[in-house]
């Protein structure tokens, strides 16, 4: 029977314990395993290896992509770090003008040292994407939307244009998470999770995830996962079986009230510009919507000036000021000096992570409430002449 993903949250992956029937996965706190005769042992024989909660995880996130199997990592930058080991020296990956800070630090400060390039691109306009594909370029590792400033990239078009050129179509999917995007089905190859954020869901643990769509990179993945050792500890992969669970309801909720904290900004007289995947008559829009069921719950947003950017998130009484996202909890952040923080500033400047962005990842609080506190913090951040 085919289920829907409401469903496969809740019973996908190794859903009920054989032995007892438990109807969650237990937490097997174990580094070894007791092995029968010398070469015989139960399917397990050391947790970096295998461990039966991590499994159970690795299953789950594989049926939520629709990939064949998935894997689990100690944080969503050690995922990232795995994937990008598939590559050697000589190779270049393109990524678009916005991505995770870190995810820009790793490939400029610490795979670079190995002779693994980049080559940053605007993947948005894909009819010039093919100009791009020099024959170093093994893959193209998209965000979409991105971060922090919400571009869509069209996922499909560009998996295309990788098939034809023999490349890899990577996609951090954590912004949307599969309950909204599932980019294997739209050709991708690879995707990779930082589950510490909507997967997770409550800021309570650091996890990283990644799903393949073919054996060749099951087999590939599996080997790097033990060779470098960066995996999930059994009670994080426990949490993160329980978060998942109510992906569909926080994100449900989190998108009700995205949309109507983006209504609020677009008509504030204190809001220079707002940045959300599903704007209307945007291109954006009309993209996401060929590839994701509505726009998430991440926004950004800048002040006009003659607003005190600090007095604002000095001023917020809900919403905290915080890395991170994803979270039931609201938070607000300053990419230029938080999370993006590793990018160059020229860089910064040119692609429009400007000392002005906020960024906003809206929980689950009475969308009210979030309003209404964005709303006296933008006031008392007017500077008075
Ligand atoms: C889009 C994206 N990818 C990857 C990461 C890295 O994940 P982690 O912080 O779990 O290592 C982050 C973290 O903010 C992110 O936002």
């Amino acid at each position: 029977m085919k289920k829907n993903i409401e469903t496969i949250l809740i019973h996908g992956g190794i859903p009920v314990e054989e032995k007892t029937g438990a109807v969650n996965v237990p937490i097997y706190q174990t580094s070894t395993y007791k092995q029968d005769e010398l070469g015989k042992h139960r399917g397990y024989e050391y947790s970096r290896t295998g461990n039966p909660t991590r499994e159970a995880l690795e299953k789950l996130i594989a049926d939520l992509e629709g990939g064949i199997a998935g894997f689990a990592f100690a944080s969503g930058l050690a995922a990232v770090t795995t994937v990008l080991s598939l590559f050697k020296s000589g190779d270049k990956i393109l990524i678009p003008t916005n991505v995770y800070g870190g995810t820009y630090r790793l490939l400029s400060r610490v795979f670079s040292n190995f002779n693994i390039n980049f080559g940053v691109e605007d993947l948005s306009d894909v009819s010039k994407l093919e100009e791009k594909i020099t024959p170093d370029v093994k893959a193209i590792l998209l965000e979409s939307p991105t971060n922090p400033l919400l571009e869509v990239n069209d996922i499909k078009a560009v998996s295309d244009i990788a098939k034809k050129h023999g490349l890899l179509t990577i996609v951090d999917n954590t912004f949307l998470t599969p309950y909204i995007q599932r980019p294997l089905e739209l050709g991708a190859d690879i995707v990779i999770h930082s589950a510490t954020k909507y997967l997770g869901g409550h800021c309570d643990l650091i996890a990283g995830l990644v799903v393949v769509n073919s054996e060749e990179l099951k087999e590939k993945i599996a080997f790097l996962q033990n060779s470098i050792g960066a995996i999930l500890e059994p009670f994080d992969s426990f949490l993160l079986i329980r978060g998942i669970k109510t992906l569909g309801v926080r994100m449900d909720r989190i998108v009700e009230n995205a949309e109507y904290a983006v209504d609020f900004l677009l008509k504030n007289d204190g809001v220079k510009n707002v940045y959300y995947p599903n704007l209307k008559n945007t291109k954006n829009y009309e993209i996401n919507k060929k590839q994701a069921k509505n726009g998430g719950g991440m926004i950004s947003f800048g002040l006009k000036d003659g607003y005190d950017i600090n007095k604002f998130f000095k001023s917020l009484k809900l919403i905290h000021l915080a890395e991170s996202l994803g979270g039931v909890e609201s938070l607000v952040c300053h990419p230029s000096s938080m999370t993006h923080a590793a990018m160059p500033e020229d860089l910064r400047q040119k692609v429009g992570i400007t000392d002005g962005l906020i960024r906003l990842s809206v929980g689950i609080e009475h969308k009210e409430d979030i309003v209404k506190d964005l709303e006296q913090a933008i006031s008392e951040a007017k500077n008075v002449l």
